[in-house]
């Protein structure tokens, strides 16, 4: 297993390829799509891949429906969940003539390399993986199989278009290592069919949510891109804070404010230290206005976008048949490729 600096090392160098030679790459990201896309992947994840993709790079979005229910047992209201992270990604700037975007059910030749795939990793390996130990933890359910095997699935969406990228925080580094071995053990049984992919992590600092824990739309600390102004106002007037009118930046002591004045930061590309300072002795109230504000005009342009995009139905649908056709057709190159490679081509 690699160590986590040699991975920095490698990210910092593939950072250096891309720019110089951009054309060469092939990025694949993307999300589950259970809920309203936030703040936390407007500056984690979305924002880098819409600069990757006006650099010139190739970019693959997932909108991974299938691992919906790693973790749970029922889908929910995935096509809508699926629909709204299509829009956010759309009025975030990724352009459907440049981008594929698609959705993990809609192309079988990805999810038919899971077999050849499986049978390259130990029961073992699986086990090891500590993020899928982090979300059966926190899922509070009995690992499913889906669940337990779910990293092996995201190397299929990873190495099904040869992605040579993959912007991710450092959760989803396990993930990538297991799509690296993959792609490593395929050639060695096989042939060289898949390219080997390499993390690129994001430096976006982690955003907090409302209460100061990572914002997540489990823990209902999130505000999200879709959210009205209004609606923005509510949820972070809604915030604990603390008696001290006084507004200080200090994570341990003052988590609440904390939060707010590093979401404002972000927002603004402020300091916090330096909001507080601005606000001083104007309390709690005066802290979340600004917040308020300060999200609100940064979301203004995105939410004025996704709104027309969403009042055209037909149009979030059409651009995901397209990235659907697609991305069918990569990945049964792929699978053509494969078959090829083991000898199962009749
Ligand atoms: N597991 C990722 C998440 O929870 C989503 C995802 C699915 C993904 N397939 C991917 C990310 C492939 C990067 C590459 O956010």
């Amino acid at each position: 297993m690699d160590t986590y600096s040699s991975t920095m090392g490698r990210s910092d160098a593939l950072a250096a390829d891309i720019a110089t030679d951009p054309g060469s790459h092939t990025v694949l990201t993307g999300e589950r799509p259970t809920g309203s896309l936030h703040l936390g992947h407007l500056f984690g994840t979305i924002r880098e891949r819409v600069r990757l993709q006006n650099l010139g790079v190739r970019t693959m979005v997932v909108l991974a429906d299938y691992q919906v229910i790693t973790d749970r047992d029922a889908i929910g209201h995935v096509r809508q969940h699926v629909y709204d992270a299509a829009l956010d990604n759309l009025a975030a700037g990724i352009d459907p003539e440049k981008s594929v975007i698609f959705t993990h059910s809609s192309v079988p030749a990805l999810n038919q390399l899971l077999l050849p795939f499986l049978s390259l990793v130990t029961e073992a390996e699986l086990h090891r993986n500590p993020t899928v130990k982090a979300e059966l933890a926190a899922s509070g359910r009995a690992l499913s199989g889906l669940l337990l095997t779910y990293p092996v699935h995201q190397a299929a969406d990873i190495l099904f278009c040869k992605a040579t990228v993959v912007p991710v925080g450092k959760d989803q580094l396990p993930h990538i290592e297991m799509a690296r071995v993959i792609a490593r053990r395929f050639r060695d049984r096989y042939g060289a069919v898949f390219e080997k992919p390499q993390a690129l992590l994001t430096s976006a600092p982690a955003v907090p949510g409302l209460d100061g824990r990572k914002m997540s739309k489990s823990f209902g600390n999130a505000i999200s891109l879709s959210m009205t102004p209004d609606e923005t106002v509510a949820v972070v007037r809604r915030t604990p804070t603390d008696s001290d009118r006084d507004i200080s930046y200090d994570p341990a002591a003052r988590p609440g404010v904390s939060a707010l004045l590093t979401i404002a930061g972000l927002c603004t590309g402020r300091e916090p230290g330096a909001i507080a300072a601005d606000i001083g002795g104007g309390g709690a109230g005066s802290l979340k206005d600004c917040v308020a504000e300060s999200v609100n005009s940064l979301l203004a342009e995105h939410r004025r976008r996704r709104a027309d995009m969403a009042a055209d139905p037909d149009y979030v649908r059409s651009v995901l048949r397209h990235g659907n056709e697609r991305a069918n057709e990569i990945a049964e190159q792929t699978l053509s490729e494969v078959r090829a490679a083991m000898g199962t081509a009749y």
